[in-house]
């Protein structure tokens, strides 16, 4: 007999039929054992009579998460047993056998309830028990559908979905870079990316005009609840486009997302409001401002833009650097000043953040595709020419073999799903989340390596004094 999903067994009243799935709950009632079963689709409640002997007396072995297949029989439940607030609470099912494909040792937690009570290091190092739970299914489940729609209205954008390279070199967004020894070039190292924003601008220097990618960026920086060291963008970029096109396309996809997977939540305004960066700052203290006209409620949606950020700021040792790329255009009346290297403090970038209910979801530009205006940007840094030649060179050089004007944008894609599922931690998004120390407690990563390892690196650790 083929198997019938759980989900599906309010159609097959009458008959029999053959599930599978986990072992929920078992309420045993002496004669009457029930039991709870639950599959990727649903959860339906299973009887074990006296009169199926076999199968009665297999009921009463098994435990919550043991794993089975049953064939039953899909009855109607009497009017006064049924349970309008579950998807399966018309039916039950009558065991005519029962097989135990799994045995499960009594697990660490409860993995039915929310988890909230549970600490962070059990949830972690049991991720694939954690996970089991109903509140992280929906979680994950719903983020594949995010990224299924946001696929197929890409798609339909005219936009091409690019692979690009995680074993790479540094590509400066500012944050500290995850590096990978060369065994073939001892000494040498690749650097996982913080984005593929240089792979993605090279993509439109090779005529690909609209691509994006679900990208998983790498940043060696302390986890919070909003920030994991191993994160997934959305990133996009489009050639020819102006910051409207961007900004317009992003909120196209963005509202379609809510309208068909979250139509319980409502979207405050349309089309998402600009603000200055100045403004926000001076009005609110914060470029990421909560816009929400009532904070408590949790399905309302407050997107907007933060526009017009200043293109520089001084850094911890006195000299210029990017607010947030250096790639970044300026807007176009400031252009004059970045090729003079004047007023540099006044200078504007073409660059927008998509803020959602007080969180930054999102950050793109509009990029310099000339040459001699990213040389400008990175002498205003004080880069020397070594240096320039030796991070940039490429991406100089490309830029000038008839690059046209672009710029995109990258959304935190674990961030964006935490928000719309009303959860308080990108941890609870991340099918495997590293700890808030930036630990795998599952595969207790970071680990060391083997001394043949380090050997053929060439590596040699100093011991602590
Ligand atoms: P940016 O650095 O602003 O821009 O990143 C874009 C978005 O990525 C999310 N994000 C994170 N999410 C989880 N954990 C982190 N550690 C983390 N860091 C960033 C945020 C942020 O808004 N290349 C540019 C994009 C571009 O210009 O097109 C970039 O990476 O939601």
């Amino acid at each position: 007999m083929k198997r019938t999903y759980i989900g599906e067994l309010n159609k097959e009243i009458g008959k029999e039929v053959k599930i599978a799935g986990w072992v929920d709950v078992r309420r045993d009632h002496g004669k009457l054992i029930f039991i709870d079963l639950r599959d990727m689709s649903g959860k339906v409640q299973m009887v074990a009579l006296p009169n199926h002997a076999e199968a009665h007396e297999m009921a009463n072995t098994v435990r919550p998460e043991w794993v089975v297949e049953v064939t039953g029989k899909v009855n109607a439940r009497p009017e006064r047993m049924v349970n309008k607030d579950e998807a399966n609470g018309t039916i039950e099912i009558e065991i005519l056998s029962m097989n135990v494909l799994n045995e499960a040792v009594t697990p660490p937690f409860d993995v039915r309830g929310d988890g909230r009570d549970i600490g962070e290091d059990a949830r972690l190092s049991h991720r694939w028990l954690d996970l089991r739970r109903p509140r992280l299914q929906k979680n994950i489940r719903n983020r594949s559908s995010i990224m299924t729609l946001v696929r197929t209205l890409l798609a339909a954008e005219g936009f091409t979905e690019i692979e690009t390279p995680n074993l790479t070199n540094a590509t400066a967004e500012g944050s500290r870079d995850f590096i990978v020894p060369s065994r073939l070039e001892p000494g040498n190292f690749y650097a996982l990316p913080q984005s593929p924003q240089q792979y993605k601008q090279l993509l439109m220097a090779a005529g690909f005009e609209k691509y994006f990618q679900f990208a998983r960026c790498f940043r060696d920086e302390d986890s919070r609840g909003d920030r994991q060291p191993e994160f997934t963008q959305m990133d996009l970029e489009m050639s020819f486009a102006t910051e409207e096109d961007v900004m317009a396309v992003n909120e196209k996809v963005i509202i379609e997302v809510v309208k068909k997977l979250y139509p319980h939540k409502k979207i405050q305004e349309i089309p998402f409001p600009k603000i200055p960066y100045a403004e926000a700052m001076a009005k609110y203290g914060t470029d990421k401002p909560d816009l929400r006209k009532d904070k408590n409620d949790l399905d309302l949606l407050a997107f907007a833009w933060t526009v017009d950020f200043p293109m520089f700021e001084k850094g911890d040792d006195g000299k210029w650097t990017f607010t947030h790329n250096p790639f970044s255009t300026t807007k176009p009346e400031s252009m004059g000043d970045l090729m003079a290297k004047k007023n540099i403090e006044t200078i504007m970038a073409a660059q927008y953040d998509l803020v959602l209910n007080g969180n930054e979801a999102g950050g793109g530009s509009i990029r310099n595709h000339r040459p001699e205006a990213l040389r400008k940007t990175l002498e205003i840094m004080d880069f020397s020419a070594e240096k320039i030649e030796s991070q940039y060179g490429h991406m100089l050089r490309a830029f000038e073999t008839g690059v046209p004007p672009h710029g995109g944008i990258a959304w935190g894609l674990d961030r964006l799903v935490m928000i719309l599922e009303n959860e308080p931690n990108i941890r609870e998004t991340i099918a495997f989340a590293k700890s808030g120390e930036g630990r795998d407690l599952m595969m207790n990563a970071p680990g060391p390596v083997s001394a043949e390892q380090l050997r053929d690196l060439r590596i040699e650790i100093k011991k602590k004094k």
